[in-house]
């Protein structure tokens, strides 16, 4: 039966420790040729760097070919074609399917769809679980564990899919969680309600400098302005944290700062040469953890 990662919780806890495993190994020997003779469909409605080019390259070194859009401009979906009929035929042409979607649902009804196995690239607000991933490898490289990280999440925290997929994730991990958001951009109700069930603890505030020095993670983020309705609101929130140097000063050693990336100006620049900064790092990672993903989907390593 194919198996699909289009939510976190997709995956087990155990299935998320096979894939950082699997990860660890890519990581030292990246050029294996596995996916000799596989196709997989890259498909971007929605922008991407990061995801789509990690995603491809890490198939390229697999040895696998990419089919696919970043822009639904030159294919068929601008004559009218139905998402349905998108999906449906791609999945004739490849072996697994990637996609990003604005529409949050939009990656669930493709794997119901699709008689291959569907990735969620990201699908609006709602769930990014390559990303999670990724940021769990960055997070237990950094940190040499997963269990009892304290994690900082900053910025906007009602529309971003990267903290909604790793908040559920690292409630597998006994996690501390502190929240910092303006009211506009708070974590959304479900999300405090599934730390609830798990009786784990969270803390909220709108100041930035008020727990940094006793975390192990800040976890910035951007404000997408693309998903605000009223520009208004989003010219009310756009510059609500920026980390420059001086804030770090007293922050624990072993601090490590992580971001989805892209950045507008939530992170200073001159913080990109600060030994705490990760993010960069964090991309590399990206193309590991996907390799993993891919094979394991695709069946290629246990
Ligand atoms: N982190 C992330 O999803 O980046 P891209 O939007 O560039 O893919």
């Amino acid at each position: 039966m194919k198996k699909n990662l289009v939510s976190i919780n997709d995956f087990s806890k155990e299935e998320i420790l096979h894939i950082l495993e699997l990860a660890e190994e890519f990581e030292k020997d990246p050029n294996q040729r596995i996916l000799l003779g596989r196709v997989v469909a890259s498909l971007f409605f929605e922008p991407s760097t990061r995801t789509r080019l990690s995603f491809e390259s890490a198939i390229n070194r697999l040895g696998g070919r990419v089919i696919g859009f970043s822009d639904t401009a030159n294919t068929s979906v601008s004559k009218g074609e139905s998402f349905h009929d998108t999906i449906r035929t791609i999945s004739n042409y490849s072996d697994l399917i990637v996609m990003r979607h604005s529409v949050e649902g939009a990656a669930r009804y493709a794997s119901e769809i699709s008689p291959v196995p569907v990735v969620n690239a990201g699908d609006g607000a709602n769930q990014h679980p390559s990303q999670t991933l990724l940021d769990l490898y960055s997070i237990r490289k950094t940190q040499g564990t997963l269990d009892g990280i304290h994690i900082m999440m900053v910025g906007d925290l009602k529309y971003g899919r990267t903290v909604h997929s790793l908040l559920e994730a690292l409630s597998h991990f006994k996690t501390r969680f502190t929240f910092v958001a303006p009211k506009e951009l708070e974590m959304p109700a479900e999300y405090k309600q599934h730390l609830d069930v798990r009786k784990i603890a969270y803390t909220e505030t709108d100041r930035l400098d008020q727990y940094i020095n006793d975390v192990d993670i800040v976890y910035m983020t951007r404000v997408q302005r693309e998903r605000f309705l009223d520009l208004m609101e989003y010219e009310k929130v756009k510059n609500a944290y920026i980390l420059k140097n001086a804030i770090l000063a007293a922050t624990k050693d072993n601090m490590r700062i992580l971001h989805p990336l892209p950045r507008v100006n939530e992170i200073d620049t001159d913080v990109d040469t600060n030994p705490k900064a990760y993010y960069f790092n964090q991309t590399e990672n990206g193309v590991y953890v996907r390799m993993a993903i891919i094979s394991y989907l695709l069946g290629v390593k246990k």
